[in-house]
Formats: structure tokens, C-alpha cells, sequence
């Protein structure tokens, strides 16, 4: 069992892609993404039909891609559409790529296969949320390594001590998981946070919940705003890049329009910076079939973990 393929996978913020080709790592493959002529994103495989050349190393010319070997050029829909070595000859369709148009959804592009959306993210559609997307943060270890970190409430004491939790409240209070229609939901979470966003002076019990809407999408909500009624929700989104080895951005929609960009940027930073040692100490770095032991504090990741066998998918290491 491997990753699921058949899913969303997030590949870049939107604004990173400029006029060059870029290079992107994505379930063990190597891809090219670029902008067409109408600015779209396309994504074919990182190799050219002709002779194997890396098609991320060669650039843009008005919309099409241009491999850095022999200069065949690609359209949008990955087309060949010029061979410069035989000026007029029309280049049937095998010599093309297999190119697909790219979703625009929370500042990421997003790779869809057919049938497939990307994951659900109420709070994203919340307007008078402020919406920002942090990353990419590289770690490496498996995707599902990573969503269980954000999923866990009892680090916060160790791993965000002063920041998250505090080793005095460690205790995780008892919390529900449910099955939902496109995934898990776990509800009536509570957690100490002495600092729990830039805004906070002092400690509070803070109520969530989470969900994971798609094999490698976690999102936190807390508790609806008592005047407001909106649900502020913070998402985590992984491109996994190989078994070992994941790209994470987070999807802020937060009522903080105080802090600058910088700001709020620097906070997750810093939150990611105290979780990346111990995430990627873990062993093994995919998640295990078994030889791993839980508390009732891991309702949550065990439910993920049976999950995602139940799709049968996420475990790369087999008994
Ligand atoms: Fe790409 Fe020859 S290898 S044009
Ligand atoms: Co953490």
C-alpha cells in the first residue's frame, strides 16, 4: 500500500509561480508546472518526449513550454506544437505531453484528478475571515506523519511549551471522533493554550474540533465566535512529495486583521520549527501498520490510521 493518487494533491501557492517553469515533486514523480498564455497552470510530467530532457530547465515562450535540449515547444494542453529542427513539419499527436490545467483553491494550485475536488475547508468561503497562506515548510517524513501532528493535542505541553500548552496542563479532557460523509471529525476538544495566536495575552481553555476531509488535508475549527458566528479555522495542507519525504502549507482564516502578513507568517514559523525535529525523529517515517501503542489521548490518530487503511492507503511500510 502507498499514497492515494486519486485525490487532490496541493502543488505550489498560487503567486510562486511566475514566468518560469517550475520543477515539483509529487507521489515519487518528478512534474513541470508553467503558465499558459492565458496565465493558467498546466502540469505535465517533468520529461520530454523526444530524447528524456528535464522540461523544467527550459522556459516560457508565449504560453508554451519550450524543452532546454532541442527547443520542441508544448501548448496548454501539451500539444507539440513547433520542432525547430524540421521547420515545417506538423508534429502528430504522440509527440505531445499528457498536460492538464491546474485548480486555483486556498492561494495553492492544486492537481484534480477527474471525478475528484479539492478538500473541504469550510471557514475558506467565510468573508469577514481573513484569509492567508503560510509555506511551504519541507519535512522529512510521510504525509500522514505530518496530519497527525496537527490532529495531536497532547505535544502541546512539550513539544509548545509557552506557546501551545504547558507541561502544568498537560491532561488531554475526553473528546468525540466521528465518521462524516468525506472523512473524520473529532469534537469537544479542549486544550490549555498559554498563546494560543499573536492576539492572546493571556492562557485560556480554548474549544475545537477537527477534521480530516482528505487523506492528507487536516483543519482546525474552533468553537463558533459567540457575537460573530463565524468558525475561524486554520488547515493543513500536504503535497506528499515521496514515502519519506512532504510539502505543507497552512490556509489561515482567522478574525486577526491586525497582525501584518510577516507577522502571522513568523508565528507558524515558529510553531513548525519546534515540531520539524521531533516529527522528523520519528521511525519509522511512514506510519507503521503496527508496533506503535496508544493512549485514550490518540482517539484521534487511531481513527486516522484505521481510516486510511480502510481506503487502503497511507502505510508504506509493510508487514
Ligand atoms: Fe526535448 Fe529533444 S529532448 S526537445
Ligand atoms: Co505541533
Amino acid at each position: 500500500m502507498g499514497y492515494e493518487h486519486d485525490v487532490a494533491h496541493p502543488l505550489l501557492r498560487v503567486e510562486e509561480l511566475g514566468d518560469a517553469p517550475q520543477a515539483l515533486r509529487l507521489l515519487g514523480e518528478d512534474w513541470v508546472v508553467w503558465r499558459d498564455g492565458q496565465g493558467q497552470a498546466r502540469a505535465a510530467r517533468d520529461q520530454c518526449p523526444h530524447r528524456g530532457a528535464r522540461l523544467s530547465l527550459g522556459r516560457v515562450c508565449a504560453g508554451q513550454l519550450e524543452c532546454p535540449y532541442h527547443g520542441w515547444r508544448f501548448d496548454g494542453d501539451g500539444r507539440c506544437v513547433a520542432i525547430p529542427a524540421v521547420p515545417g513539419f506538423t508534429p502528430p499527436a504522440s509527440h505531445g505531453l499528457a498536460a492538464q490545467p491546474l485548480v486555483a483553491f486556498a492561494g495553492l494550485w492544486w492537481l484534480v484528478p477527474p471525478g475528484s475536488n479539492p478538500p473541504v475547508f469550510a471557514a475558506e468561503s467565510e468573508p469577514r475571515l481573513r484569509k492567508l497562506t503560510v509555506g511551504p515548510f519541507d519535512v522529512a517524513t510521510s504525509a500522514p506523519r505530518v496530519v497527525e501532528n496537527f490532529l495531536d493535542m497532547a505535544h502541546f505541553g512539550f513539544v509548545h511549551e509557552g506557546w501551545l500548552g504547558e507541561r502544568s496542563h498537560g491532561e488531554v479532557p475526553p473528546y468525540q471522533v466521528d465518521a462524516t460523509l468525506d472523512g473524520l471529525h473529532a469534537h469537544g476538544c479542549r486544550a490549555w493554550q498559554p498563546r494560543s495566536n499573536l492576539q492572546s495575552t493571556e492562557g485560556s481553555w480554548v474549544d475545537y474540533s477537527y477534521r480530516v476531509p482528505a487523506p492528507y488535508t487536516a483543519v482546525l475549527e474552533k468553537a463558533p465566535d459567540a457575537q460573530q458566528g463565524w468558525r475561524e479555522g486554520i488547515a493543513l495542507f500536504i503535497c506528499p512529495q515521496d514515502e519519506e519525504r512532504s510539502r505543507a502549507w497552512f490556509r489561515l482564516a482567522v478574525p486577526d486583521w491586525d497582525s501584518s502578513d510577516e507577522q502571522v507568517a513568523a508565528f507558524q514559523h515558529t510553531i513548525f520549527a519546534q515540531d520539524q525535529p521531533v516529527l522528523e525523529s520519528q521511525r519509522p517515517r511512514r506510519l507503521p501498520l503496527s508496533g506503535e501503542v496508544h493512549s485514550a489521548a490518540d482517539r484521534m490518530s487511531s481513527a486516522y490510521r484505521r481510516w486510511l487503511r480502510e481506503r487502503g492507503v497511507g502505510f508504506g511500510v509493510l508487514p
